[in-house]
C-alpha cells in the first residue's frame, strides 16, 4: 500500500514555527515518525513539501499513478484554494485532511475548509498525533475499498 503524504506552506518551518501553536516538534521528527508509524503498518509513504499551490497540484496529480491513497496538510491553502480541492476530486484517491491545531478555536477565517467538502474526512488539533491517525484511517479505507 503506498501513500502519498502532502506538507503545505510554512510546514518546513515546524519545530520553529509559532511554537507555542504549533508545538515542538521539528519537520524532521514529525516525517521521522510519520516514516516508523508507516513501515509498522506495511505502508509505503511518499512525503513532500511545497510553498507553492502548483507544485501541490502536481504532486496530488502524481499520486494518481502509484499511490493508493492522499494524506494532506494543505496549510493555509485550506481555506482558500479551490485548485487543490479541485485536483483531489480529479485523481478520485481516498483523502485525508489533517491539520495540527485545532483551527476552529482559531481565527475564523481558519474555520472554513474548502478542502474538506471532497475528502473521506478530516482529523484536527492532535499535534504531531494526526499525521499518525491519518495513516491508521486511510489504511482502514483502503483495505474496505479493495473489499
Ligand atoms: C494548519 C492550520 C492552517 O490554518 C495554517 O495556515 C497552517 C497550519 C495546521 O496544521 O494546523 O499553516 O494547517
Amino acid at each position: 500500500m503506498r501513500i502519498t503524504l502532502i506538507h503545505g506552506p510554512n510546514l518546513n518551518l515546524l519545530g520553529t514555527r509559532e511554537t507555542e501553536i504549533y508545538g515542538r516538534d521539528s519537520y524532521e521528527d514529525i516525517n521521522k515518525k510519520i516514516k516508523q508509524k508507516a513501515l509498522a503498518n506495511d505502508m509505503e509513504v511518499r512525503i513532500f513539501q511545497s510553498n507553492h499551490e502548483g507544485e501541490i497540484i502536481d504532486a496530488i496529480q502524481e499520486a494518481k499513478v502509484g499511490s493508493d491513497g492522499l494524506i494532506i496538510n494543505p496549510g493555509a491553502f485550506t481555506h482558500y484554494s479551490y485548485a487543490i480541492r479541485d485536483a483531489i476530486t480529479a485523481v478520485r484517491l481516498p483523502t485525508i485532511e489533517v491539520h495540527l491545531t485545532n483551527v476552529f478555536a482559531r481565527e475564523e477565517f481558519r474555520h472554513r475548509s474548502v478542502i474538506s467538502p471532497v475528502v473521506a474526512g478530516q482529523i484536527v488539533g492532535l499535534g504531531t498525533l494526526v499525521y499518525l491517525l491519518a495513516l491508521d484511517a486511510i489504511k482502514q479505507i483502503i483495505e474496505q475499498n479493495h473489499r
